[in-house]
């Protein structure tokens, strides 16, 4: 069972002088949210049927836009953790008349009994949650993956096709590939520390990652893939080539590189990680929009890849900020590449990791094949994403096809 999102239209009375929705206001909306998330769904009396309360350890609010009275906002209530005695719910606030992110909540819940001691998730609590770990989207469910739970988007039957996103995105960048090759399975993952997967503390690093899509795939009975990532998904993709290589079948390179930071990029990665950690994770949102979609791109388009960066968790951010940083160069293993087929993508006004640095990708890499998009910059597969998916369906058949004999 999906959970629906709760629409609230925002009340004089509920803002400040400034005629702003009041921070404080807004965290009783939440709270109410999650109450009609209950009363819509088994009822605002579960957690008292079942002899527990759900105390709150922890909120966590970032306020990302103003909201202003007779705005209604959509409430979207994703239970993102789900331990013995606690879970974790993620919400998240647009304006329904044109989709901005306005604010985004975690909150940490510990079920208690009536003397306050903690207790496990009764049964009938536990069911309902489980409901509402999955998202809106058809196929989409959570997978535990050395101690996290990675969100995963799962579609069509076939040999598999795994995309790996970049940064600060999350899967559902691939949205418009999520199912659309015929007879391929898309697998469609948000990396640790991103979307609706598990965002800890610590431990991010290519390995971390790399390791968690190779668990991901033993997890789902997935012996091997072809591999597609974009930008950091690339970084991503060399270190599991570098690790798991067996279980790679074909590989797609999108706006991307194989050389690691410069000293000077290094230093750029502290200054976003202290970026990040003062102004979260819209301020980044803010600071790398301008550079990341071609000049043409459509308004909606920006709010959309502004809200999906706008979502991704601090620590998340400063995970994989310090994991580009750290990474191995991997230009010496280009020319090792020969016998996997290999597809080099690159939007043509991409401003970061241009065509002339797509070209130096492909060139030592025998066979690779080099398609440059009009009209894309950094994310192609989500700007242009007919051009993009007809090239990637040219390059699977390719794949798929017979060896040649004789
Ligand atoms: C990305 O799109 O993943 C990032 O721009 C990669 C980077 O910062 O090196």
């Amino acid at each position: 069972m999906t959970q629906a999102p709760v629409v609230f239209t925002v009340f004089p009375g509920d803002c400040d002088t400034f005629g702003h929705l009041n921070q404080a206001a807004f965290l009783a909306y939440f709270e109410r949210a999650r109450w009609a998330m209950l009363a819509e769904g088994p009822g605002i009396g579960l957690f008292e049927r079942e002899g527990v309360w759900p105390a709150v350890r922890r909120a966590t609010i970032d306020y990302q836009a103003p909201a202003y009275p007779g705005h209604s906002l959509r409430f979207q209530q994703i239970v993102t953790r789900l331990g013995r005695t606690s879970f974790t719910m993620r919400q998240i606030a647009r304006r329904v008349s044109d989709d901005v992110l306005i604010a985004t909540a975690e909150s940490v819940f510990v079920c208690v009994d009536r003397t306050g001691a903690a207790v496990p998730v009764p049964a009938g609590v536990r069911a309902f949650l489980l409901g509402s770990l999955r998202p809106e989207a058809g196929a989409a469910h959570r997978v535990p993956v050395h101690g996290v739970e990675l969100a995963l988007d799962d579609q069509g039957t076939g040999p598999a096709v795994l995309f790996v996103h970049g940064y600060p995105l999350d899967g559902t960048l691939w949205r418009h590939q999520a199912g659309a090759f015929p007879g391929w399975r898309t697998l469609i993952p948000d990396l640790r520390g991103f979307g609706r997967s598990d965002a800890p503390d610590l431990g991010y690093s290519m390995a971390t990652y790399a390791d968690d899509l190779a668990g991901l795939l033993d997890a789902i009975g997935v012996d091997d893939v072809v591999l597609v990532g974009l930008s950091m998904g690339g970084y991503v993709a060399f270190e599991f080539l570098r690790r798991h290589r067996p279980r790679v079948r074909g590989l797609v390179l999108v706006d991307t590189r194989a050389q690691a930071d410069s000293t000077e990029g290094r230093k750029g990665r502290e200054m976003a990680m202290a970026d990040a950690r003062d102004g979260g994770a819209l301020f980044i949102a803010d600071q790398m929009l301008p550079r990341l979609l071609a000049p043409s791109a459509p308004d909606p388009l920006r709010e959309t890849v502004r809200g999906m960066m706008a979502a991704a968790p601090v620590p998340g951010l400063l995970g994989a900020l310090a994991a580009m940083r750290d990474r191995p160069d991997s230009t010496g293993m280009l020319p090792t590449l020969g016998e996997l087929p290999t597809l080099v993508v690159v939007g043509a006004e991409d401003a970061l990791t241009p065509p002339v640095d797509a070209r130096a990708l492909a060139k030592p890499i025998p066979g690779a094949r080099l398609v440059e998009i009009p009209g894309a910059g950094h994310l192609s597969p989500l700007e242009q994403p007919e051009a993009f998916n007809r090239h990637l369906q040219e390059f699977l058949d390719r794949v798929q096809a017979p060896p040649a004999t004789g």
